[in-house]
């Protein structure tokens, strides 16, 4: 398999991105990325506070000098919060932006002015459009059945309708569990397979062992899609969905559901064993190569 031009660019050696996850994504799977020659990343809001996002920034500097990617969930979070946040990245030169639930205008030109590389989160061709005008280096297209805030559009059509519609290099986001769905997504015009559900389930990540078990045990119909837990249309694990339903105040508790329902994507269905973040690296790209070298071969 060729590396993608983006994979390039970023001196990546598979062309995958362990994507931000609220709560659960931290600096150990940040450099255990780094260490598997894929792209780490975690919300700059899993840091409590800007003084510990400092001291996650330099602990993530200390072990690895390969590049990874914090997300800035821009529409969601306090200005104030979102500028400490902000300054830190650019002085810890933090390589790569992910900005989601918002404009990303005033923060790609920053971003861009420190060198930095930005992506942002799509669920549709508008939604493309303005980031694209914004000046993003790339959008995360975000498929129905992906983990998190999920669109509604199949990603057997939302990667290739977008890299025509859009013309720029595109993240392949949604149900990217094994190697067979990172060639389907890279066959589908993918640049990079952003991929949260699968590393539910790696040793590194903060998720308790009981979540990552629910991820190894369920299976696509165990995930629910609703607007009930913070208002943005997500996918969630139903056995963690109250049974009792929800009460009118929903927003305003939104992080604190968070930690109580558990979000994850309908690739549960293909997550068999929890193991480390490099193990499961290793595993996908094997498959990948496999399943690549299988297409080639005459019939
Ligand atoms: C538990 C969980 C939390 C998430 N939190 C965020 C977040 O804070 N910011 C964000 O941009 N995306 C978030 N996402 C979405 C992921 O970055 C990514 O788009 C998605 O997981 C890809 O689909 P997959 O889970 O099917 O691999 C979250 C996903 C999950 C599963």
């Amino acid at each position: 398999m060729r590396s993608t031009s983006l994979q390039r660019r970023l001196g990546l050696k598979h062309p995958i991105v362990a994507a931000p996850m609220f709560l659960i994504s931290n600096k150990e799977m940040i450099v255990a990325a780094a260490e598997a020659g894929i792209l780490g990343t975690m919300p700059s809001l899993n840091a409590r506070t800007p003084e510990l996002l400092r001291a996650d920034l330099a602990w993530v500097r200390q072990r690895t000098d390969r590049p990874f990617g914090i997300n800035l969930t821009i529409g969601l979070t306090a200005p104030e919060r979102l500028e400490q946040d902000f300054e830190l990245c650019r002085e810890f030169k933090v390589p790569v932006l992910l900005t989601s639930y918002g404009n990303p205008t005033s923060w790609v030109q920053r971003a861009h002015a420190e060198g930095m590389v930005v992506f942002h989160d799509v669920i549709s061709v508008g939604h493309g459009k303005k980031a694209v005008a914004a000046g993003v280096d790339g959008v995360i297209a975000v498929a129905a059945g992906a983990g998190g805030h999920a669109g509604r559009i199949s990603p057997f059509v939302l990667y290739p309708w977008l890299k025509e519609e859009l013309r720029v290099p595109i993240l392949a986001a949604g149900c990217i569990s094994d190697g067979r769905q990172v060639v389907a997504s890279l066959a589908l015009g993918a640049d990079l397979c952003y991929v949260g559900t699968r590393f539910i389930a790696s040793t590194e990540c903060g998720a308790v062992e009981r979540y990552k078990q629910m991820v190894v045990d369920s299976g696509p119909e165990d995930i629910v899609y609703t607007d009930q837990v913070s208002g943005i249309h997500a996918n969630f694990l139903k056995a963690t969905l109250p049974s009792e339903g929800f009460d009118a105040e929903r927003s305003a508790e939104g992080a604190k559901r968070w930690r109580d329902i558990w979000s994850a994507g309908q690739g549960v269905g293909l997550i068999h064993d929890v193991k480390p973040l490099g193990t499961i690296v290793d595993d996908m790209m094997s498959e990948a190569q496999g399943v690549f070298g299988g297409l080639d071969a005459p019939g």
